[in-house]
């Protein structure tokens, strides 16, 4: 891993940058300074400690929440112009599904934006289902369901509107260890074959250090970065390597 801080990739165009974002909420400074480049096809970790801001951060690249300060360009717009919305997907934190939907129809929402025929929005619905493991639970109600599928659920339609942006606030963090291996696994593929750029959050510096190509560490009061790490291993990763592990042990002395 390079211990440069700030480092970055010397690839194409930033697809989502950050210059100096600044977040209050009342007196409360929350976010401080914020700069940040996210390059087409990375994918980028970021860990802190609670209450960090890195929940308010993905809502502010999200366009959910204005900055006080700062500039923010999704795919080279200003984020005030910006119009591939439909392309962007958003797991929240909480898993936000809607009571009164059963599961298909909540990850249907994701498309009821744009403009798909009924036919496909069908068949990509039933094919992200399969894809997140509820092949057979697409007329289950929320209520119905364990924690971890419904996080799958919000995985799922985070995933159907075949993002270009994703944005994933602790997506994995209820799930078992087996299934949380699996989805690590498809979204590697899923990202491998579109090369959509992903910002994640996680508490799990194994997860990070697995999954990502830039791990962004924020310290808190007020949120800040504190050091941007490439991880330079080579891919698949497995959590219990040598070189992950040494990784872990490096980035947790910084957490
Ligand atoms: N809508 C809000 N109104 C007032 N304060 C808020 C609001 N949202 C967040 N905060 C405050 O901003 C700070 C950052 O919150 P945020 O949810 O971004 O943290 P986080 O890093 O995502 O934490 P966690 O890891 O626990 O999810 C916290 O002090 C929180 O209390
Ligand atoms: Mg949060």
């Amino acid at each position: 891993m390079s211990q440069l801080a700030f480092a970055e990739p010397a690839i194409s165009a930033a697809v989502i940058e950050l210059s100096g974002v600044e977040k209050r909420f009342g007196s409360l400074p929350v976010l401080n300074d914020i700069s940040l480049k996210v390059y087409q096809g990375e994918i980028v970790a970021l860990l802190g400690a609670s209450g960090c801001g890195k929940s308010t951060l993905l809502n502010i690249i999200s366009g959910l929440l204005p900055p006080e300060n700062g500039v923010i360009t999704l795919q080279g717009e200003p984020i005030e112009r910006f119009r591939r919305w439909h392309k962007l997907g958003y797991l929240f934190q909480e898993d936000r599904l809607l009571p009164w939907r059963n599961v298909r129809q909540n990850v249907n929402f994701g498309l009821e934006a744009g403009n798909l025929g009924r036919e496909e929005r069908r068949q990509r619905v039933e094919r992200v289902l399969k894809l997140v493991g509820l092949e057979g639970f697409g007329d289950a109600w929320p209520h119905q369901l364990s924690g971890g599928m419904r996080s799958r659920v919000a995985l799922a339609r985070s995933l159907v509107v075949e993002p270009e942006i994703l944005l994933m606030d602790e997506p994995f963090s209820k799930l078992d260890p087996q299934i949380r291996s699996t989805m690590h696994d498809e979204l590697l593929r899923i990202q491998q074959l579109t090369n959509m750029t992903v910002v994640m959050v996680t508490h799990d510096v194994e997860e990070a250090v697995v999954l990502a190509d830039r791990v962004v560490i924020l310290k808190p009061h007020p949120g800040r970065i504190h050091q941007i790490s490439a991880v330079d291993l080579p891919r698949p990763r497995v959590p219990t390597g040598k070189t992950v592990t040494e990784q872990v042990r490096l980035l947790r002395l910084e957490v």
